[in-house]
């Protein structure tokens, strides 16, 4: 294992995407983690979905009194370098982007803005943290995707793998965030790690994902489709594993490499595949025991089992080797506690009970 080469405590800690998914997650559990420490979060609360998800997040988020939340888009320049320049972050965390493969269709615009340009400032930000003697940052770490694969065949998928066929404009810009930063690694010395997520599962996650998506239909008594018949394989991982992995990349930066570069890309997942017919059965299971459906629902009906879609792969998981050998990374939340987790929340948020009432 990687020696720790970064000490959270007493440090100043900046999120972008705070008010995202695992932005929000990530702020919680370093609150909860580390002593001492003071996070920033930013985020432009955009409506690529509902935004009251967001505002409930950052309202989780309020008991944290050193926490200061900043309402702004990172592709304003001036602003980045605004909150650079008085809040002097030790460890930044960029994970506001616009996500989403299908999006990327309707309003390509939002990828370049906060995807190229967000991420640029970013780069340069932390670039020009250094040109006040011994306040630079000491680790950049930023959000990739897996989808940068592409439509490779091998699995499961290693950073080793070519990654140059991107087949949406999203997993550019993911590919492009990991060459800029290599790029502005090499030159200004910013020690940075890409993490290429594999989907992420959990309470108040993505309502533009299939479990949620799922869950929302059949709520209204529609059909869902399940590809392949059910029989593809994918990589859920849940949030709190993924944000346990993230914090422990953060208290590593990349040792400089043979060519005295220090940036490193990982992929960070489950390492189980999980049949989609299996994961589907165990969150209708869930939402039966939960309350969110009525024990007599009749899944049968509102199933619909159908064949692959053009350019769909049929097993998609992570080979994390590297990151179980660099950070003792190892998921261990189950498919069944976690969709429990995801269907308790939603009761809950969306008062599923009294609706029916
Ligand atoms: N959740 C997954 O399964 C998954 C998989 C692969 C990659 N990722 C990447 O991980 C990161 C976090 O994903 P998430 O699931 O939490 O998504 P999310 O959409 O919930 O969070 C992203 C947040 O960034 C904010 N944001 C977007 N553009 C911004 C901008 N220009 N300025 C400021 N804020 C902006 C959004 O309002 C949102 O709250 C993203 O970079 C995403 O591409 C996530």
């Amino acid at each position: 294992m990687k020696k720790q080469n970064i000490e959270l405590k007493g440090k100043t800690i900046l999120v972008t995407g705070a008010a995202g998914f695992i932005g929000s997650n990530l702020v919680r559990i370093l609150y909860e983690m580390v002593e001492d420490i003071q996070i920033i979060g930013i985020d432009n609360m955009n409506d690529y979905y509902d935004i009251t998800l967001k505002e409930s997040r950052l309202e989780g988020l309020k008991k944290y009194s050193s926490f200061v939340f900043i309402k702004g888009n990172i592709a304003d320049k001036e602003m980045v370098h605004s909150v650079f320049q008085k809040y002097r972050p030790r460890i930044v965390v960029n994970l506001a982007a616009q996500a989403g493969v299908r999006y990327s269709i309707q309003n390509p615009d939002a990828y370049i803005e906060s995807n190229i340009i967000g991420f640029f400032n970013i780069l340069e930000a932390c670039r020009h943290s250094y040109d006040t003697e011994g306040a630079g940052v000491e680790h950049l770490v930023y959000a990739s995707s897996s989808s940068i694969y592409g439509a490779n065949d091998k699995i499961p998928y290693s950073v080793e793998d070519k990654t140059d066929s991107p087949v949406s404009l999203y997993a550019a810009t993911k590919k492009s965030n990991e060459l800029m930063a290599y790029a502005y690694s090499k030159l200004y010395g910013i020690p940075a790690t890409g993490l290429r997520f594999f989907t992420v599962y959990g309470p108040a996650g993505r309502p533009d994902m299939a479990y949620f998506g799922f869950t929302n239909k059949l709520l209204k008594g529609e059909t869902i489709q399940i590809f392949n018949y059910g029989n593809c394989k994918r990589d859920f991982t849940y949030i709190d594993d993924i944000v346990n992995g993230v914090i422990r990349v953060m208290r590593k930066a990349p040792e400089r490499d043979k060519k005295e570069i220090r940036h490193k890309v990982y992929n960070i997942g489950n390492h189980e595949p999980v049949n989609l017919l299996e994961f589907v059965e165990i969150l209708q299971q869930e939402l039966v025991f939960s309350g969110v459906l009525p024990e007599n629902y009749d899944f049968e009906a509102h199933k619909e089992l159908v064949p692959m879609q053009p350019g769909d792969v049929e097993t998609t998981y992570a080979d994390v080797s590297e990151l179980i050998e660099d950070f003792d990374f190892k998921p261990n939340t189950s498919i069944r506690k976690g969709l429990r987790a995801f269907a308790e929340w939603y009761r809950s948020f969306y008062q599923v009970e009294e609706k029916r009432l």
